[in-house]
């Protein structure tokens, strides 16, 4: 296990947030289609993430570092509770009409097509950074959801600190149990796997995204694809913000916590400590 893997500690939140009782379709900023993204990432997460504690778990007999272990059950526990409040969240999507089991289905098929453990390890390392790319746009900048309704600020932000404070375990899992294998196959089994999922993620996020707004009547021509491009790359450029943390895995020598010391969770770490006297 890299020496930075314990920046920060992994405390699972058993927290819930009940946006299924209440969904709203524009609850980002009264904005239909960036509502509807958040949706359509909400889809690749009960599946996912059971993915992602399987992934691990077959590895944790191979453990032999009892902090990397520990850490490990720390993240199964973490995304379990992530597992459960997208769930949830997702059954607020189908109370909306959105086709939660034919969106969910193309998640399921995708991952059913990696059955290799080391694979699985691989592709849940790389996933892994993405949402800790995520972690790290939203956590540095308040403002992103700043304007949302409490639950739907909640829960995100509640799964961005969890995903902050766990990025490093599956890669450390998947650099101890690959730490004979010659270097240069150790780079290309973790790199190969972030460039494919980015891709695949893309493709199934962007036709879920379509299947959302066209179940609400929204346009998806091309003039849609033109501001998706606009707001990702250009204003607010989401994407072009969160680009460079993203290419750091590429990096030969990268570990999830060189060059991040996890600052940005500290406000976020107090704002769920006692966050049921918080809630309003
Ligand atoms: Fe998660
Ligand atoms: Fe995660």
């Amino acid at each position: 296990m890299a020496d930075e893997a314990e920046v920060l500690t992994i405390e699972a939140r058993n927290l819930r947030f009940g946006i299924e009782a209440a969904p709203d379709p524009d609850w980002f900023e009264k904005d239909p289609k960036r509502s509807a993204y958040c949706d359509a990432l909400s889809i690749f997460f009960p599946e996912g993430e059971r993915f992602f504690i399987t992934s691990v778990q077959h590895y944790l007999p191979k453990i032999k570092d009892p902090t990397l272990q520990a850490q490990a059950k720390q993240f199964c526990i973490q995304e379990a509770m992530h597992t459960r409040e997208h769930r949830a969240y997702n059954e607020g999507l189908r109370k909306l009409g959105y086709p939660v089991d034919l969106m969910e289905e193309r998640v399921k098929v995708a991952l059913a097509k990696v059955t290799n453990p080391l694979k699985r390890l691989a592709l849940t390392a790389a996933i892994e950074h993405l949402t800790a790319t995520l972690a790290h746009l939203v956590l540095n900048d308040p403002r992103i959801l700043a304007n949302t309704p409490k639950a739907y600020h909640d829960l995100w932000t509640w799964h961005c600190l969890e995903e902050m404070e766990h990025k490093a375990v599956a890669y450390d899992v998947l650099m101890q149990v690959t730490k004979d294998m010659p270097a240069y196959k150790r780079y290309l089994l973790r790199c190969i796997p972030l460039a494919i999922v980015t891709k695949n993620l893309h493709r199934i996020l962007l036709t879920n995204l379509k299947d959302i707004l066209r179940s609400r009547g929204i346009a998806t021509g091309w003039k849609h694809s033109a501001h998706a491009f606009w707001v990702l790359f250009c204003f607010p450029g989401y994407y072009r913000r969160a680009l460079g943390y993203y290419l750091r895995y590429y990096r030969p020598g990268f570990h999830p916590w060189k060059g991040d010391d996890g600052s940005a969770a500290e406000p976020w770490r107090a704002y769920f400590s006692g966050y049921s006297e918080n809630s309003a």
